[in-house]
């Protein structure tokens, strides 16, 4: 990659017997919308504190915006870190809590409201100004820690499960305002999250961790369509994996026909149906067949049921292979 915002080379932090970041390479671009998706403990939290020096590498280099920023402490980095946990100020209000970073950086009285002024309306909290944290709902709590981030203008900002202390409805509202925020100032993201769904529909790129290590980047529909290991497999979506010579094939369950005529398809498999998940928009089937239970997905059909017997086809190019 020309000229990316964050390099990150070889780099690896140790906590004891533990390596949390274990020799991460990754380049993040400008204006990207970066997430760190991965299950609880692979290194996420670890890897954003690195980026914003608030933990020291035991090896490797980050540079950021081409230097290296070893030795260079948080304040004067060109970031800015929302935290998991908001971190509000209880006795001050909302245009306080947002100011608060400028007016201890020296920045002018007037210029700071304005400032504060400016990102309170970007994120839809002006007419909460005057009040205090514990007045607000979630979701304006979630809004204020964004505003006190991105009231300092940084270059890059750092956040650290976002979306994790919403609930689902407004979760779901708000990956798009974020996204719709990111994009109209022109910043770039690096978001962390145990969430797939929330990665795969927010993050431009997107890297896999695992115990510490990346073990996959790409965009969405790359690491959906393309995973590069059995865990990733499994941990994008779900998947069908089978045995075939030589390794393994990952098969999504949309990419599977599911009917009770034989289908015409280089692939086909009989089985019988022991149960029936309906989620309104789909219905996912777990199908008994010879050796292995498959989950198929199909638009919601009310004319199978459990029990039935039925046939599972695929096309030749309906799976993705895997080595490991
Ligand atoms: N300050 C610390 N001291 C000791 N171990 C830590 C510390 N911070 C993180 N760890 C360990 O490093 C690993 C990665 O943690 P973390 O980066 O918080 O993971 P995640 O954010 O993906 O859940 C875990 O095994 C965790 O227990
Ligand atoms: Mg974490």
């Amino acid at each position: 990659m020309s000229d990316p915002i964050i390099r990150i080379e070889g780099l690896t932090k140790r906590f004891g017997a533990v390596a949390a970041v274990d020799k991460v390479d990754l380049d993040v671009a400008r204006g990207e919308l970066f997430a760190l998706l991965g299950g609880s403990g692979c290194g996420k939290t670890t890897l954003l504190r690195l980026l914003a020096g608030f933990e020291t590498p035991d090896s490797g280099r980050l540079l950021i915006d081409g230097h290296d920023m070893t030795g260079v402490p948080p304040h004067l980095r060109p970031i800015n870190m929302m935290f998991q946990s908001y971190a509000l100020f209880p006795h001050m209000n909302v245009a306080e809590n947002v100011g608060y970073g400028l007016r201890r950086e020296g920045v002018a009285k007037v210029e700071a409201a304005t400032r504060v002024a400016e990102v309170l309306d970007q994120v839809k909290l002006s007419d909460f100004a005057t009040r205090r944290p514990a007045q607000l709902s979630g979701g304006q709590r979630q809004r204020v820690a964004l505003a006190r981030a991105l009231v300092k203008r940084p270059k890059l900002l750092l956040l650290d499960e976002p979306l994790a202390a919403l609930d689902r409805k407004l979760r779901e509202g708000t990956r798009f305002e974020l996204v719709r925020l990111q994009e109209q100032l022109g910043l770039t993201f690096v978001m962390v999250t145990h969430d797939q769904e929330e990665a795969m529909s927010m993050a431009s790129r997107l890297a896999v961790m695992q115990a510490g290590r990346v073990v996959q980047i790409g965009t969405p529909h790359e690491v959906y369509e393309r995973p590069a290991s059995r865990f990733v497999a499994d941990f994008i979506g779900i998947a069908n994996i089978l045995k075939i010579e030589g390794g393994w094939l990952a098969l999504r369950p949309e990419k599977i026909t599911l009917s009770t005529e034989r289908p015409g398809l280089a692939n086909v498999i009989a089985g019988k149906i022991v149960d029936i998940a309906y989620e309104g928009d789909r219905s996912l089937y777990r199908i008994a067949t010879d050796g292995t239970v498959m989950i198929v997905s199909t638009a919601p059909n009310l004319s199978h049921r459990r029990g039935d017997l039925v046939w599972l086809g695929w096309a030749a190019d309906a799976g993705h292979r895997l080595d490991g």
